[in-house]
């Protein structure tokens, strides 16, 4: 069988990460009946210097077509100064939202190696999904300026809808089952009308759900939570905007932003699959990224686009495996190269 995955290499790092994981791919699927066609998608800072515009609609019009999509990361200070709708984060936004990928999932797993990288001098075991909401809320809303007595006044909007909270509930909710079945829902209700709703509705869903211990939690006390018992989650849901903030608190806790992989999905299989962490143009071209988090990205495509649970475990255990024997990038206190630490999870591969 032939899996169409449209490839986004990006900038920064993006291309490096991606050839790595491209490697990984290729070993875990060589002796199955599945094989992948590439399709090479041009968005971000790479489409603004080749047409002006971080995404086309013909880009645009190719992801459609594929079954996934695995992204490296887009943006760099070359761009850092166009106005908003021109920047190359806003091929990632466009992208998610063409495809109505309105549920990002990060999971925030501290791997056993790692304990000694974790920031909590006393960590338990740290096995935390956040369910981000991805296509709505401030990132979406309303936003400008306009010129008044006080000189400009500048406005972004927060907005959700009773249907856009209840189906990303639902997406939580469903994980929670699957998991520990506790909930926390992530708000600021004690100010903002949009997070009343958000409760209100959330709080709706959970009677249909009776057997997951649901709770409420004010964002700037989860921000604490987090790093003062990060054990009392299991799966968090909260809006596009929080749930952006609180995923990068959360990846301290597994060590390095380096190794966090995430999906975003919509109703069907497709999905797009990429690192939490963003361009790095400090360390672009270096040979330094630890490909990691892409690589966990390409696991979490193979599993829930494709289907192909014991691939993805394969890969899984393989950077399990790497970190374990002390395989490390500089992000993690090592000193290995990324080809290097390509080349250990290769070599935990069968
Ligand atoms: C992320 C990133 C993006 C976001 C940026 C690059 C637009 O921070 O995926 O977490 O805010 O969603
Ligand atoms: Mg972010």
């Amino acid at each position: 069988m032939k899996l169409k995955v449209g490839l986004v290499r990006g900038d920064g790092i993006g291309p490096e990460i991606i050839e790595s994981t491209l490697k990984v791919l290729d070993k875990v699927l060589k002796d199955t009946d599945k094989s992948i066609d590439y399709q090479e998608l041009i968005a971000g800072g790479v489409s603004l210097d080749k047409y002006g515009v971080p995404l086309t609609d013909d880009t645009i019009v190719q992801a459609k077509q594929c079954d996934a999509i695995l992204l490296g990361a887009v943006g760099g200070p070359k761009w850092d100064n166009l106005e908003g709708h021109l920047r190359p984060e806003r091929a990632l936004l466009g992208l998610r939202k063409e495809l109505n990928l309105f549920a990002n999932i990060r999971p925030v797993k501290l791997f056993e190696a790692l304990r000694h990288r974790c920031l909590l001098k006393e960590a338990g075991n740290i096995d935390i999904v956040i369910v981000r909401e991805l296509t709505g809320g401030i990132y979406f809303g309303k936003r400008g300026r306009e010129m008044t007595e006080n000189g400009q006044v500048a406005f972004d909007t927060e907005t959700y809808s009773e249907m856009e909270i209840e189906r990303i509930g639902r997406v939580a909710f469903d994980y929670a089952m699957l998991r520990r079945k506790k909930l926390t829902s992530i708000d600021k209700a004690n100010v903002l009308e949009s997070s009343r709703l958000w409760r209100e509705t959330m709080h709706k869903l959970a009677k249909e759900y009776g057997e997951v211990e649901y709770s409420d939690m004010l964002v700037d006390n989860a921000a604490m939570q987090l790093i003062r018992n990060p054990m009392q989650f299991d799966v968090i849901v909260a809006s596009n905007m929080f749930g952006d903030i609180l995923s990068d608190e959360a990846s301290q806790l597994t060590g390095s932003i380096g190794l966090l992989p995430s999906s975003s999905l919509g109703q069907g299989k497709m999905g797009l699959y990429e690192p939490i962490h963003g361009s790095a143009p400090d360390i672009a071209g270096k040979n330094m990224a630890n490909p990691v988090a892409t690589i966990l990205s390409a696991a979490m495509m193979l599993e829930y686009s494709f289907g192909m649970q014991e691939e993805a475990d394969e890969i899984v255990k393989a950077v399990e495996k790497a970190l374990s024997t002390g395989m490390l990038t500089k992000d993690l206190g090592g000193d290995l190269s990324s080809d290097q630490m390509t080349k250990a999870i290769l070599d935990n591969i069968a």
